[in-house]
């Protein structure tokens, strides 16, 4: 199996996407880093923790990351969306959280980097920052690294501005440090193709009736189904970390187009904003805009249903 790390802020999302990677024999987790984001970094951290209790893998290290972002203050927590535990009011319904190590993200990283046999691919899926702290703390671990797949930005649209998708809003510098390094590869997987991939009350049922984890799971996304009818006017839920992994898990499920992307990291209303360049203006990432976005969600059900 291929060797990955999750780099997370759980996260109602993030939550499905841990479940995923722990349900795919294709890739061995390695470890979890936590990150701020969604809620405070205390929260992500436990709410890890308490996914891996929940599944019962309390034998992979989680290690906690960056508390804010690199340079500017946090403008927006995502309370609304994933409740103020960061697991849809859930949290304290799950198993105690298994508790973190004393390494930390940045030392775990490196660790796992070193020691991986096989190049190990790293799926962030929440603010950049531990990853831009890693390839500038360790340039010389970037050979190690396969493959980085990240779930966020935006071609088009944002969903914490107008142009701004949240995981590139929290740290928009930390951002712009991985999708402007040429020394590894980078997948983005954008909101323009994750928002294309809502599970809908279907695809929520089916997992609720498929055992107690995936039932817990059901829970946790409640909450955010409801503030996602809200905002978009329809009855679903997008997972878009989830997205990100499955690519991890499998890779080239997602269509990617080769395209510099530049970050806006001034202080003003474009902060945040990801946009995509012409050809030739910097190391090229590979921006995933398209999939089979009903196989994408098949897949993540089946593979999530398989933790009972
Ligand atoms: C991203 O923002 C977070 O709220 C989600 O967990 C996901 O990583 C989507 O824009
Ligand atoms: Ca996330």
């Amino acid at each position: 199996p291929t060797p990955i790390v999750i780099d997370t802020d759980p996260g109602v999302d993030d939550a499905v996407a841990i479940m995923l990677a722990l349900a795919s024999p294709e890739v061995e987790l390695k470890a979890i880093t936590t990150v701020f984001g969604n809620v405070a970094l205390d929260a992500t951290t436990a709410n890890a923790g308490r996914l891996l209790a929940l599944c019962d893998r309390t034998d992979i290290p989680i290690a906690i990351g960056a508390a804010r972002p690199l340079v500017h203050p946090q403008r927006e927590l995502a309370a609304e969306w994933h409740g103020n535990d960061g697991l849809g009011g859930r949290a304290a319904t799950l198993p105690l959280p298994v508790p973190p190590g004393t390494d930390t993200a940045i030392e775990l990283l490196a660790d796992v980097l070193r020691t991986s046999e096989q190049p190990v691919t790293l799926v962030p899926i929440g603010p950049l920052t531990n990853i831009a702290l890693l390839l500038a703390a360790h340039p010389e671990l970037a050979p190690r690294i396969g493959r980085i797949v990240w779930m966020g930005g935006s071609l088009g649209a944002g969903n914490t501005s107008g142009v701004a998708e949240f995981n590139a809003h929290c740290d928009p510098e930390a951002a712009h440090r991985v999708l402007t390094q040429s020394d590894v590869p980078v997948t983005m997987v954008p909101l323009d193709l994750t928002l294309r991939c809502p599970a809908g009350p279907e695809w929520i049922e089916a997992l609720a009736g498929s055992g107690p984890r995936c039932a817990a799971l059901a829970g946790v996304i409640t909450h955010y189904r409801a503030a996602f009818r809200e905002r978009y006017g329809i009855d679903a839920v997008a997972v878009h970390d989830a997205v990100a992994v499955l690519e991890a898990v499998l890779p080239g499920t997602l269509r990617t187009t080769p395209k510099p992307v530049a970050v806006a990291c001034d202080v003003g209303p474009a902060r945040g904003a990801t946009v995509g360049m012409a050809d030739g203006s910097g190391p090229p990432v590979q921006v995933a805009l398209d999939a089979d976005t009903d196989k994408v969600l098949a897949e993540i059900l089946e593979r999530l249903r398989r933790l009972g």
